[in-house]
């Protein structure tokens, strides 16, 4: 038997432009998926899901490599999950050489799904490290976090970047710049998330943006200006000037909302962290709903966001620099 844990993640800066080719700093968050795996005697794949983030729920999964699939799942984004663990098995198997390895598999994740924190990278990384350690493999962090794109990138029919599962398996601040992924330095970030209970659409709103790209001069300037404020980030982090970080994230979040990513709930919060002396919020991710992030070193934009209505929870998850854990 093996367990694994993997981080979260939040965008400090550039999501959707980094779809041109601009620069974005992903960085990994404390709050993590954690996957029990236990090689079975037989072929079969059996998953026990946990959601231990806004409304809880437990789902079994009786996997789909062995025989006909039984799917009983009432929630669409576990049933999302369960392809994703599909699929990381799949890699644990061809890694480890033993196509025919059957696994009882049991995820618990305190990372709100589908809201833009990175939770599906989550379960991939810490599936494939647990997995391929329940066979004796112990594979390095490069292998993984190739291994954990290659299913994000077949569950996502070639839409997915590598920014989620390099941060999620390397945690700490990464900066993403086409195809390539690397950690940089960064301090210590005292990250708060408010989360308003929904989701956006991925997809929908990468098309949205797009398209406004190819209409309006205005929206491929405010890409590229998101490219150049990232730049500023980086000397940011690495001055470890937190003032300046906050302040750029704020003009991040209004970037993005003139590409029409935003949302009433989102602006809501973000300006419920601001009101509160958070030194910048933005939201974090695709958009449309979901999370924003900010910057504050005391409780005053964790309870600010309590007890905004736009915000369904909200937490402290400061930035992580474990990355994919061995916990067992
Ligand atoms: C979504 O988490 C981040 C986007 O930049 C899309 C992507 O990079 O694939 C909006």
């Amino acid at each position: 038997m093996a367990t694994s844990s993997a981080p979260g993640k939040v965008y400090l800066f550039g999501e959707h432009a980094v779809v041109y080719g601009e620069p974005a700093v992903p960085c990994a968050i404390e709050r993590r998926a954690t996957v029990t795996v236990e090689k079975r005697a037989d072929e079969r794949l059996r998953v026990r899901a946990q959601d231990l983030s806004l409304e809880g729920f437990t789902v079994e999964y009786d996997g789909s490599t062995a025989g006909t699939p039984e799917v009983d799942v009432t929630e669409d984004l576990v049933e999302a999950a369960m392809g994703y663990v599909d699929e990381a098995i799949a890699q644990a198997r061809d890694a480890a050489d033993a196509p025919n390895a059957g696994f009882d598999v049991h995820v618990e994740s305190s990372i709100p799904l589908g809201a833009g924190l990175g939770s599906s990278a989550a379960v991939v990384v810490a599936t494939i490290d647990a997995a391929t350690r329940a066979l004796g493999v112990e594979l390095d962090r490069e292998e993984i976090a190739d291994r954990a794109y290659q299913v994000e990138h077949t569950v996502q029919d070639g839409q997915a970047s590598r920014a989620d599962t390099f941060c999620s398996t390397m945690g700490g601040a990464v900066l993403v710049e086409g195809d390539n992924c690397e950690r940089i330095a960064a301090p210590d970030l005292p990250f708060v998330v408010g989360y308003d209970g929904g989701a956006g659409d991925t997809g929908a709103l990468v098309s949205g943006v797009r398209s406004l790209r190819e209409t309006y001069p205005f929206a491929a300037d405010t890409v590229e200006s998101i490219g150049d404020l990232v730049e500023q980030g980086i000397d940011a982090l690495e001055a470890e000037d937190t003032t300046e970080l906050g302040r750029l994230m704020n003009f991040n979040h209004g970037l993005l909302a003139a590409l029409g990513v935003s949302s009433r709930s989102l602006d809501a919060m973000v300006w419920a962290a601001r009101d509160a002396g958070a030194a910048g919020a933005k939201l974090t991710g695709a958009g449309g709903g979901g999370c924003i992030v900010a910057l504050d070193e005391t409780d005053a934009t964790e309870t600010a966001l309590k007890y905004s209505p736009a915000c369904a929870e909200a937490f402290r998850a400061e930035l992580d620099t474990e990355g994919v854990c061995r916990e067992q």
